[in-house]
């Protein structure tokens, strides 16, 4: 057992941490204000090869390591948790999805060089208004055509990077019938008429993070746009989301950290009773157990990259990993703004905007309670 970070990625840490403080930290408070996406910054990001970080070079990507890309995440995350989760749908939702097809490579890296550079933004379509933690619950439908290409009707809802995305994967019954074992998943491309951006969302936190339905009314999509094929998408979506939860983990633990460190300066400078307001014990010691805390989330984290990138079975080390940092996210953020007192409750602060930024990482790529259902069913069988 080795807990020493690589070279590589120890440099991928630090360009994503200079790029985190020097590009993203900048009108931070005023793109949350606004949600206006720092599209020019993501592309600017892209151009290091980052979004196809963790994929072979054979089909496309940067041939780095799974773990390099969730530290990529989290140090974003410390700074612009929405930036993070754009990062992290785009890389390992829509990219993954590519990925871990079973497409020829040709056709992967077709659809995972765009992404690798920044060129093209990519979606994940799985989430309905009808299937949420139940991902089985679609209703969108395939339905293959005389010359093997396809038509696709239905929505999908709650589409990070929908918005945006130049390329999004959708999953869909091709036998409604059948339900997990009716469904294919389809790269459909922007602009394919009927493929229409829908409602965009109004959010709590991970403000600037673009999040919309897409409407597929009548989409055709040519049959090598197809990923999976039926009987395939769900096992895909699943597999997919395994690798995602990894990069939730990186966001809510960088949000963790990012809040930790604000709180850590702030009690070093403020001073109340006539001294900094760390030499409390009750507050010295609640950052000792916050750090602790942090501590082991991040081994869990690091665990489960590891265990993606030897090809050993990841599901619960990532279900783990992904409970883990963002309930401690939401705890480090919390408390980060109460030891602030008034002015953790005031944005200029930034933990504010984390605790609220936080909130999600709980919800999406599988609420925790479906993290349990997870981590809960190998331990009976
Ligand atoms: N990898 C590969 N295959 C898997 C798998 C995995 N991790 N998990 C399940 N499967 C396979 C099973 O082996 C089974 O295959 P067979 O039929 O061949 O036996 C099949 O899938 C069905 O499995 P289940 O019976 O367990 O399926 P289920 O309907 O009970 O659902 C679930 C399981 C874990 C609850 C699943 O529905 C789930 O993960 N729900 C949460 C959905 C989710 O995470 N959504 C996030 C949307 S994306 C998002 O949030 C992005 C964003 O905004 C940032």
């Amino acid at each position: 057992m080795n807990f020493e970070l690589t070279q590589d990625q120890q440099q991928m840490q630090a360009l994503a941490r200079e790029f985190a403080e020097k590009d993203l930290q900048p009108g931070i408070l005023e793109r949350d204000a606004s949600g206006e996406f720092p599209l020019e910054l993501f592309k600017k990001f892209g151009k290091t090869g980052v979004y196809g970080l963790p994929y072979p070079t054979e089909v496309g990507g940067l041939g780095g390591s799974y773990l390099a890309y969730a530290l990529a995440v989290e140090e974003v995350s410390k700074v612009d948790a929405a930036f993070g989760i754009a990062f992290s749908v785009d890389t390992s939702l829509y990219g993954g999805s590519i990925m871990n097809s079973s497409a020829p490579d040709e056709i992967k890296k077709k659809f995972l060089e765009p992404i690798t550079y920044g060129e093209k933004i990519g979606s994940f379509g799985l989430t309905e208004h009808t299937a949420g933690s139940d991902a089985a619950g679609q209703r969108t439908v395939a339905t293959q055509q005389a010359d093997g290409s396809w038509v696709i009707n239905g929505s999908k809802c709650f589409n990070t990077n929908g918005p945006l995305a130049d390329l999004t994967v959708i999953y869909a019954l091709t036998d409604p019938e059948l339900g997990t074992k009716g469904m294919a998943a389809f790269v459909v491309e922007k602009g394919t008429p009927g493929f229409t951006v829908g409602k965009v969302e109004n959010k709590m936190g991970i403000r600037t993070a673009q999040v919309s339905d897409m409407h597929l009314d009548n989409v055709h999509v040519p049959a090598e746009n197809m990923i999976a094929p039926p009987g395939k998408g769900f096992q895909l979506a699943m597999k997919t989301l395994d690798g995602g939860r990894i990069g939730v983990a990186a966001q809510g633990l960088g949000i963790a950290k990012g809040a930790f460190e604000i709180a850590r300066k702030y009690m070093m400078e403020r001073q109340q009773f006539g001294k900094p307001i760390c030499k409390q014990q009750y507050l010295a010691f609640k950052m000792a157990e916050l750090q602790t805390k942090i501590e082991a989330a991040e081994l869990l984290l690091y665990k489960a990259a590891v265990c993606k990138e030897e090809g050993k079975p990841y599901s619960v080390p990532a279900a783990m990993a992904k409970l883990t940092c963002t309930n401690v996210a939401m705890e480090v953020t919390t408390e980060a703004v109460q030891m602030l007192g008034g002015n953790g409750f005031m944005k200029d602060y930034h933990v504010e905007r984390m605790m609220r930024d936080a909130k999600i990482t709980q919800i999406y790529e599988g609420t925790n309670e479906i993290q349990k259902l997870v981590i809960s069913g190998p331990i009976f069988r």
